[in-house]
């Protein structure tokens, strides 16, 4: 029977960059999501940008733009990020949006209505500089137990100790780098407890891993204490309909962009919202999330959704942290990898599938171990899968017009790969990757061993054994079919291009039962390459001692021809990077377009560049470049040029924008 799936991920913080961690959430839904498809079952995936909170208020300050151009700048990023690792959502929005507000009030109201929300006044770090209260991490100070210096407000990493920011030694705000003052304010408090009995219930319904359920059962023994969901202004995020000056806290607001996102993609595709999110539903809701907020989808999401009348989650997956060669993700040690770093020098479907080759259900964390990858991707990918179809769809094109047999020469094998069709997508529907993968692999094996016993290479070498290397490419293009049919959901784009060539789209697994036999074929392009260990070893940062020192400048020489410049007349060029805020063509100039570049700590330049022919304003916005910034302000007809952005010229004088690494950020001084 046919199900009604809704899927979401956690939604990233507007407030950076896509990492590989993000990467990982993302892929895991995404293979999912697809596997659901391909059985027939109907499912949707949505996500958004979560927009809210301190963090993303003060970046924005920081760069000088309004918090609504920030998580703009972010989130046009993030969607491009998405898109080239072949993440197909249904819908991705934003938390900012007047959907999520509207249910956000409507959620509030119910749980006033239940008699769920108290009020009382709560004693809180204030910066009387910033004219803010702090979160518990924007305070730091000395540890009160170890006395280890410069210590965030909730807890010591040096001996582990919790507690709150009064309890530091000599508390500074990070924000102004004053001492914070204790201010007493009313909050608001979502009481948790009352669903208790709901929670145990849900639990036991069997929406959490075995690993997830453990943890439950640690909160219910601790006790669940009531949920503290506003913040004071100064905040980005929605104003509490009956408490002027006081915000949701961002982590209400947060899950019910599903729902925000899931309406949006209602009011677009005619889909029936009731029919997903009242209660009794009998469509599904699944959330994947990574373990560090199973606290806020396991107990405060089902209780907010069950406390204001929405159905409950049929289940949260939980997955662990994603490490780099067995460390965490980190700037310092230089393992926090962009995902357009990654783009840059490696496919996404090889991280796909390696991801899945090592994902299973639990809350294990995931290693991203570099020599590792190349060694998988290369004896898995290219040589034992790809390799099928490279040599069959070869002899078939030399020796026989790309023409496939009429008949299978081993109906059985070819039976045996099929039914093995539903422990695999039971291993993808129970999240278990990993063996998936195996058993995959395991059936390449298999593929390739016909192959080898029956060496159609060889036989192609005698004219009266055509026949037979017809048939052997028959059986090992179709075999090669359902291997990448089973990968689809890892490797979309690859099995997009075999289908191409094979002349077949599959949009069911069910089509694999029927082998393509009798027809023609195109000609087969390479579908995976082999990479070389230096390549991915690139992903991450040289250690320091590494990276090459700026070179010396050469002596110079008694006098400097005048092609050159001494490195003096370099250092006079202040180049930084910036970020494209706004991009708007310009009425009369066919060749420039007028950007606005946040070039850090709140300065902006207003730079005219002769770049309209190669680039629409719209894809320009968020974009990072490089600029001149101490150019003189030049007087243009339609205004004042304050920088100047970089760009290479190519042949024809198309301009190619030159872009710092991801990860840059704006006001970083280019040497
Ligand atoms: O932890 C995070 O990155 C959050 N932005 C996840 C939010 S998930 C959902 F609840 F919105
Ligand atoms: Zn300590």
């Amino acid at each position: 029977m046919s199900r009604r799936i809704l899927v979401t991920s956690a939604l990233p913080y507007a407030n950076g960059p896509t990492h590989l961690g993000h990467m990982t959430e993302v892929i895991q839904t995404d293979i999912w999501v697809r596997s659901q498809k391909l059985r027939g079952h109907e499912c949707r995936y949505v996500c958004a940008d979560d927009t809210h909170g301190t963090p993303i208020m003060l970046k924005a300050q920081a760069e000088g733009l309004t918090p609504e151009e920030l998580i703009a700048a972010v989130g046009a990023e993030r969607r491009r990020d998405f898109a080239d690792f072949g993440i197909g959502f249904d819908n991705y929005y934003t938390t900012h949006s007047e959907e999520n507000r509207a249910y956000t009030e409507r959620i509030y109201r119910a749980l006033q209505a239940g008699g769920h929300i108290v009020r009382r006044s709560v004693r809180q770090a204030y910066d009387e500089q910033a004219g803010m209260f702090l979160p518990d991490r924007y305070v730091r100070g000395g540890c009160p137990r170890c006395s280890a210096p410069d210590q965030y407000g909730d807890s010591c990493e040096s001996c582990g100790a919790t507690y709150t920011p009064a309890d530091l030694i000599d508390p500074v705000s990070v924000v102004s780098g004053t001492a914070p003052v204790q201010r007493e304010s009313e909050h608001v408090f979502f009481r948790l407890g009352d669903f208790e009995p709901l929670l145990r219930e849900w639990t036991r319904s069997g929406a959490l891993h075995q690993s997830a359920v453990n943890k439950l059962e640690e909160w219910f023994a601790a006790g669940l204490r009531d949920w503290d969901v506003s913040r004071d202004a100064p905040y980005f995020g929605f104003e509490i309909p009956d408490a002027p000056g006081k915000y949701f806290y961002v982590w209400l607001d947060a899950p019910i962009g599903y729902i925000a996102s899931f309406a949006h993609l209602c009011a677009h595709s005619g889909l029936d919202f009731d029919e997903w999110w009242a209660p009794g539903s009998s469509t599904e809701l699944h959330h994947f999330i990574g373990k560090d907020i199973l606290y806020f989808h396991a107990l405060f999401w089902p209780a907010t959704l069950h406390g204001a009348g929405f159905r409950l989650p049929t289940a949260v997956h939980a997955h662990g942290f994603l490490t780099v060669n067995g460390q965490k993700m980190s700037k310092s040690r230089g393992t926090f990898v962009t995902a357009r770093h990654y783009l840059e020098l490696l496919p996404a479907e090889y991280f796909r599938y390696y991801l899945a080759a090592k994902l299973g259900g639990g809350l294990d964390d995931i290693d991203l171990n570099l020599e590792e990858f190349a060694t998988r991707i290369n004896a898995e990918l290219v040589g034992k899968l790809v390799n099928i179809a490279s040599r069959c769809a070869g002899l078939l094109q030399r020796g026989h017009g790309g023409r496939l047999a009429g008949a299978l020469p081993d109906p059985a094998l070819y039976a045996e790969f099929v039914a093995a069709g539903t422990r695999i997508s039971a291993a993808y529907e129970n999240c278990e990757y990993a063996a998936a993968m195996r058993e995959i692999m395991g059936f390449a094996d298999r593929a390739n061993g016909y192959l080898d016993r029956h060496k159609p290479w060889l036989a192609a070498k005698d004219t009266a054994r055509a026949g037979e290397v017809q048939a052997v490419c028959t059986q090992g293009l179709n075999l090669f079919r359902v291997l990448i049919g089973w990968l689809k959901p890892v490797l979309p784009r690859t099995a997009e291009r075999a289908e191409a060539f094979l002349g077949a789209p599959l949009a069911l697994w069910h089509e694999l039962g029927t082998p393509l036999l009798d027809r023609t074929i195109s000609a087969y392009q390479p579908l995976a390459t082999r990479i070389d260990g230096a390549q991915v070893a690139r992903l991450v940062a040289a250690p320091a001692a590494e990276v090459p020192a700026v070179e010396p400048p050469a002596a110079a020489p008694a006098e400097s021809p005048a092609a050159t410049i001494g490195i003096e007349d370099f250092q006079r060029l202040e180049l930084r990077v910036g970020r494209i805020v706004a991009a708007a063509a310009v009425p009369g100039a066919d060749r420039l377009l007028q950007l606005t570049v946040a070039l850090g700590d709140g300065e902006r330049r207003n730079v005219f560049a002769g770049i309209r022919a190669a680039y629409a304003p719209e894809s320009l916005v968020g974009r990072m470049v490089v600029v001149v910034a101490n150019l003189a302000p030049r007087r243009l007809r339609f205004g004042v040029s304050e920088a100047m952005v970089l760009a290479a010229a190519g042949p024809d004088g198309q301009p190619f924008l030159i872009a710092p690494d991801a990860g840059a950020e704006p006001g970083m001084q280019v040497r």
